[in-house]
């Protein structure tokens, strides 16, 4: 018997199950309260298993009859499944269950959005659909028939009938349920067609609602470029005779890619030039391609279990950020996913929240779809493929594709198919899978006679349930420049394996400056002692575009940790390398806008905690504020100049190039708001033709404390668009000025258009608040008390969203001990609450540690 408690699942105790699923047959009856699935499952004994044990997950399902072969019987119920009797011997397993898609506002299993039924099914929401084996090691060939007064119906496959009010699909793949998926609804197509390397012809399909079809064209293009990619450079073809796309406006996370029906938020998938940021359209093109990629890391090719969960998306990730590299700027795309990873994985790899790539345990599996899994899991695979070279990498993925298709894998089979292409024992490599937290690398340098020395020395921070931590592999890509500026060693991969080590150059004439960590090519923390006239060498003359950044960063860093902690003024090697750089018209605009960028405050806050220093949020605040004034003093005339210079006056596109001008002259009308009071934010907001400009003149104004009355017309123009009206939400928040910023939330939370179960608008809210360091950490704790009551209001209706965003303190311990007994206080109070779910329960107690 199982209880309700919430259990805990280890990756050690895995048993396959005791039957193999042979074929799946399942009839939906839809109606809004009360869906009837009959299913009818063909089991038979697994030669693989000793345990005949007969359990199937469901929850929340009404069982009307349930029979094995054709008897009806009265299995066992608890609130996690059923338990039957079952012959040692095939057999035919029928089952009726009632549920109710309307009341489901979690998101998970059958719901309905805006009148249209949708399915979400992974990790674990097949099993409040139907009773059923519901693991991932468990495929089979499913066949649905829907019936349904609904103009639209589609599941997984092939459609293989239709008529008024029912429809039939027919999926050859064998799949696990996590990648079932049903939609039914009033839905229109924008149509394609696709035709593959060997001569199939696809037809794409993106389904959205009645009044959205305008922003279906880029998602369609992306598609295409995804699946013309995916078979250039991994011999990968499509395999269906169709593929859908569903815009969804009610959905948990990004998207999902269920076989030949993708289902996505709609914020991940719609796109104008009108209502869409070069950044949603890049993002757009990152997703599709990513959904699109799993057909083959994902559905052809599973997870054993949900701890090999990164095999699927550590290597989809990896293979869609290769995509936006080639699509776009690799170096660009490099910077951006580096950012992304100091601010979300960092700081959770560092926290009570670490865990390895592929965890060991869980109790709710939903928690643990996390940067850790995801971004260091693709950068797991960037490393692997340092080490390895780019030729033995494509051996590598053939033979995976070769060797596993149809198969439900692990890390193991993984990290084997390397071994066998180059004859590599990784065994310490796989360090990279179990082992948490950021390793540190402590650099020092010796010269003499001619002789360079790098010496590195590796440790790692104990993290939660790991008291103990053991070298890692690890490839650190340099290389070493001359005092005069030239290249004297190209960029060389050093393979570090021991917790010290030393690397000699010799021969050279003169001692160098070292380029470390080029392309970012390990995910740890550089820590070398360096002066600012060095980093200002690098910043003017290393041929490696990230750690040419690089160099930018460290110097912005350094003078506002200074700052931050002091009276300094800001550095002047930092405002004289900027103004150089900013000047070089062989800089792609793209790149210098990155430059112009500075660390995100919290993670300035997490830099500072890691230096034994207390962060206190409003003085950093203060600091990047005076640094933002302090480049604005410095580029002086620079700006009006560089910004006239990077306007677009083609058509809008959202490409590289038109995005790589309008980040850099947005960057720079930051700065010129500074100095102007806001008059060409004004002008620019008055001839914005596009979201990204619109979006541009607006936060400069709130920024500058103005634009009400652009933010009142903003939201008359765009009231009746969800998605818009989410940018609406964020951006008031976003800019609002620390002491604002918890105001500015609470009197949104009153909007009449704060619709909280909706999870985009839930998060344009409590993201954006959380995202405010100096406003959410306001030292009355006004912040944290917003966030814990809302919380707990949206607990018992979407567990999954309210879980997520317990992780805006799980940096908790950083700060001083007024604030943590603050946040103690909320992180006690949602503890407590009656009926919290697993997901919520899970997060609170680990970040309460
Ligand atoms: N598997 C999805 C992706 O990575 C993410 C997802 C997980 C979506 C769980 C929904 C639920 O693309
Ligand atoms: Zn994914």
């Amino acid at each position: 018997m199982r209880d309700a408690a919430p259990e805990t699942v280890y990756l050690k105790d895995y048993k396959p199950f005791g039957y193999v699923v042979d074929s799946v047959h399942l009839t939906f009856d839809l109606a809004p309260n009360a869906t009837r699935v009959t299913s009818r499952i063909a089991f038979s004994p697994n030669p693989e298993a000793e345990d005949r044990t007969f359990f199937l997950f469901g929850e929340k399902l009404k069982l009307i009859r349930a029979t094995i072969d054709g008897k009806d019987i009265t299995p066992e119920i608890t609130p996690e499944g059923l338990t039957a009797a079952a012959p040692d011997a095939p057999f035919i397993w029928e089952a009726e269950v009632e549920i109710d898609p309307a009341g489901n506002t979690a998101l998970e299993g059958l719901y309905m959005s805006n009148g249209m039924y949708c399915t979400q099914c992974e990790a674990e929401g097949f099993r409040k659909i139907t009773y059923y084996p519901d693991r991932p090691d468990v495929m089979s060939v499913f066949t649905v028939r829907i019936n349904g007064d609904l103009p639209v119906l589609l599941s997984n496959g092939n459609p293989t009938g239709q008529g008024e009010g029912w429809a039939e699909w027919h999926d050859p793949w064998p799949k696990p349920s996590y990648l079932f998926a049903l939609v039914a609804g009033d839905l229109v197509a924008t149509e394609d067609s696709f035709p593959t390397i060997s001569g199939q012809e696809v037809a794409l399909k993106l389904w959205v609602r009645p009044g959205d079809e305008h922003k279906t064209a880029f998602g369609m293009e992306a598609l295409k470029k995804s699946m013309k990619w995916d078979e250039d450079s991994y011999g990968r073809e499509y395999d269906l005779k169709v593929f859908n796309i569903v815009a969804v406006d009610d959905f948990n996370m990004g998207a999902m890619e269920n076989k030949g029906l993708n289902i996505f938020n709609s914020s991940c998938v719609l796109a104008s030039p009108d209502t869409s940021t070069d950044m949603n359209f890049e993002r757009i093109e990152a997703i599709i391609a990513h959904e699109y990629f799993h057909n083959w890391t994902g559905d052809r090719i599973t997870c054993r279990d949900w701890f090999q969960l990164c095999l699927k998306e550590g290597l989809t990730v990896f293979r869609d950020s290769q995509f936006t590299a080639d699509m776009r700027s690799a170096p660009v795309k490099r910077i951006h996913d580096v950012i992304d990873l100091r601010t979300r994985q960092f700081p959770e790899d560092n926290g009570p929240l670490s865990h390895p790539v592929r965890p060991e345990s869980f109790q709710e599996i939903n928690n643990f779809y996390t940067a850790t899994v995801y971004e260091k899991g693709a950068e797991v695979i960037g490393m692997l493929k340092r080490l390895v070279g780019d030729a033995a990498y494509a051996e590598a993925l053939d033979l995976y594709f070769a060797r596993h298709d149809g198969q439900a894998c692990t890390i193991e089979d993984w990290l084997k198919v390397f071994e066998d292409v180059t004859g590599r024992d990784l065994t310490q490599f796989k360090r990279w899978y179990s082992q948490s937290g950021t390793p540190r690398v402590k650099v020092t340098e010796d010269w003499a006679d001619g002789t360079y020395t790098l010496s590195f020395e590796q440790t790692t921070l104990p993290t939660p349930g790991q008291p103990e931590k053991l070298p890692q592999v690890l490839p650190i890509a340099v290389g070493l420049i001359g005092p005069n500026g030239d290249e004297l060693l190209e960029t060389t991969v050093l393979e570090m394996t021991e917790a010290k080590q030393s690397f000699s150059f010799d021969g050279l004439p003169a001692r160098p400056v070292p380029s470390i960590l080029r392309g970012f090519s390990a995910p740890v923390i550089l820590e070398r002692e360096s002066t600012n006239s060095e980093r200002a060498f690098l910043l003017a003359h290393d041929t490696d575009p990230f750690n040419r950044w690089e160099a930018g960063r460290a110097l912005a860093q350094d003078t506002l940790l200074k700052m931050a902690t002091g009276t300094t003024d800001p550095d002047a090697d930092y405002l004289d390398g900027l103004r150089a750089l900013m000047r070089d018209e062989t800089l792609d605009p793209a790149y210098r806008a990155l430059m112009l960028g500075l660390p995100g405050q919290a993670e300035l806050a997490g830099l500072l905690a890691d230096r034994g220093v207390t962060p206190d949020p409003m003085a950093i605040w203060q600091a990047v504020e005076h640094l933002r004034d302090a480049q604005a003093q410095a580029l002086g005339p620079l700006l009006e100049e560089l910004y006239e210079a990077n306007q677009v006056t083609d058509p809008y596109q959202p490409d590289a190039e038109q995005s790589g001008k309008r980040a850099l002259a947005g960057a720079l009308l930051r700065l010129i708001t500074r100095r102007d009071g806001g008059a060409r934010a004004s002008a620019l907001y008055a001839a914005a033709d596009n979201m990204t400009l619109t979006l541009t003149a607006l936060s400069c104004l709130l920024q500058a404390g103005q634009g009400g009355a652009e933010l009142a017309a903003f939201y008359d123009k765009w009231k009746d668009d969800r998605l818009v009206i989410d940018k609406w939400f964020m951006l008031q928040i976003a800019e609002a000025a620390p002491e604002r910023a918890v105001s500015v939330a609470q009197a949104l939370t009153e909007h009449p258009d704060f619709n909280w179960r909706n999870p985009n608008r839930f998060r344009a809210v409590f993201g954006a608040l959380s995202a405010n360091h100096a406003g959410f950490h306001d030292a009355t704790g006004a912040g944290y008390q917003l966030l814990a009551d809302w919380l707990i209001r949206l607990d018992p209706l979407n567990p999954q969203t309210t879980a997520r965003m317990c992780t805006a303190f799980q940096t908790w311990k950083r700060y001083d001990p007024a604030r943590q007994a603050k946040i103690a206080v909320e992180l006690d109070r949602i503890a407590t609450t009656p009926d919290l779910s697993r997901d919520t329960s899970e997060m609170i107690s680990r970040i309460r540690g």
